[in-house]
């Protein structure tokens, strides 16, 4: 996910960095770009739920066991509502979203509640939103997404081929494929998209200057309500007209914009890094890739592998106590912030062996990459989908893969809530008929 109540105060300055509240060396990562920040690393072996000193103050707690982290994700007494339950924090929810949108932050947080920013509800607002929205990925959507997913990873790869036998994989192949297939799904227009994609790419570029960030969220919030506005007018077979249909009582426009907005910036992000790191960890690891590319029928488990072993949301998931727990034998008060280094949850030895090996072989065991319980990743097939698909056809589709520049150089967003590469300069060899 895209926000995270501990990294508000950082946001004010940067909406999607994490420095600020969080001591860095918790997301920096020293060595090995796919391993663990070393912060993270060093607390191993200091239990399961650990304090996590935090730079304003407030009472807070690392998860870094996968049952642990099971266990909070599935106790409704650990809230994602972190407006109710936390008073030390600097910014709201909402407030967050507008930043991101490029808004000025609203006022009141109370509105928050009725507006359509589910990731930061509890049951039964949450449950309502939730349940609509799972009813908009059906089966048949996801089917035909399949196919358009391939039409946009061949169309991206071939206009890179056209190009040359040199391209940054980021900007030409991992951002626009999860932006068109958002686009796709949610119903925006085909002549619209250029502008929802270009706006969509500064708003969330974060080394575009502030201004130029806040200015393209501004022009993305106004697109979304006419888009929404649009969608009431004229509705077709996508998502937002489903929505808008089936939803009794009616959201209001307040709630699909959010919604919307929310489905974009978790959708975006998160695939685009794990395409980007995705490929710069295959090609680091060349027997790995040899062995995809022997046997293709590896790609779903080479998927999951991925998502495990790279645990790009490094610690953007976090929950607020409601009241006394005790979990993983330590004692937290109500109000304790709760956070889940994914990136070490991911790699608990009491769950998998050989935890730090990259083995696309690995038989599948269930990982908390797409988080668990009530707020579980809602996109997580299409996710999948966009994955297998674009990492199928780029081994395929362009012979003798290889990194541009040495590894060293590749820049990495060790800053950023969601972990991946800036850019991935790549290579491949000239063929006719590849
Ligand atoms: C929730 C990860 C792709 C939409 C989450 C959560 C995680 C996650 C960890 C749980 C957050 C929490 O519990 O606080 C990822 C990763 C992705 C990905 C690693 C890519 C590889 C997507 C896509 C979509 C999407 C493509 C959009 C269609 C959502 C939504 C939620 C969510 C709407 C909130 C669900 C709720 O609160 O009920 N994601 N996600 N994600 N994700 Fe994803």
């Amino acid at each position: 996910m895209t926000d995270n109540s501990l990294t508000e105060e950082s946001r004010a300055a940067n909406p999607t960095a994490t420095r600020g509240v969080l001591p860095a060396n918790l997301v920096e990562r020293a060595g090995c770009p796919f391993d663990p920040p070393s912060g993270l690393r060093e607390r191993r072996g200091r239990g399961a739920v650990q304090p996590l000193p935090l730079a304003n103050g407030a009472a807070a707690w690392l998860v870094t066991g996968f049952e642990e982290a099971r266990t909070v994700l599935a106790d409704p007494r650990f809230s994602a509502d972190k407006v109710r339950h936390r008073e030390a924090m600097s910014l709201r929810p909402h407030e967050v979203a507008d930043l991101a949108a490029g808004k000025a932050p609203r006022a009141p947080a109370v509105e928050s509640r009725q507006d359509g920013l589910f990731v930061f509800m509890d049951p039964p607002e949450h449950t309502r939103i939730r349940r609509l929205l799972t009813g908009q990925f059906t089966v048949r959507r996801m089917r035909a997404l399949d196919k358009r997913v391939t039409e946009i990873a061949v169309e991206h790869i071939e206009a890179m081929r056209a190009a040359g036998t040199e391209a940054d994989l980021v900007p030409a192949f991992a951002l626009p494929l999860p932006s068109l297939v958002i686009c796709e799904l949610l119903g925006v227009d085909y002549a619209d998209r250029a502008e929802f994609q270009e706006r969509t790419a500064v708003s969330l570029n974060s080394a575009a200057p502030p201004e130029a960030r806040a200015e393209a969220g501004a022009a993305l919030h106004a697109f979304m309500r006419r888009f929404v506005a649009d969608k009431r007018a004229r509705p077709a077979d996508d998502l937002l007209s489903g929505l808008i249909h089936d939803a009794d009582p009616p959201l209001t426009d307040a709630q699909l914009v959010d919604i919307a907005t929310v489905l974009l910036g978790a959708g975006h992000e998160t695939t685009a890094n794990m395409l980007g790191l995705g490929a710069f960890a295959l090609l680091e690891h060349p027997g790995q890739l040899g062995a995809l590319r022997d046997d293709p029928g590896l790609i779903d488990d080479a998927v999951e592998e991925l998502l495990r072993y790279l645990s790009i949301i490094q610690l953007g998931v976090s929950r607020v106590t409601t009241e006394p727990v005790t979990v993983g034998g330590v004692d937290l008060p109500a109000g304790a912030t709760v956070v889940i280094a994914t990136p070490e949850v991911n790699r608990d030895e009491r769950h998998w062996g050989d935890p730090d090996r990259f083995d696309v072989r690995r038989p599948r065991a269930s990982h908390l990459a797409f988080g668990h319980g009530i707020h579980q990743c809602l996109g997580q097939q299409l996710a999948r989908v966009e994955m297998r698909i674009g990492l199928r056809e780029l081994i395929t589709r362009l012979p003798g893969l290889r990194l541009a520049v040495p590894a060293g150089q590749v820049p990495l967003r060790d800053e950023m809530l969601i972990f991946g590469v800036h850019s991935l300069p790549v290579t491949w060899s000239w063929s006719r008929s590849a």
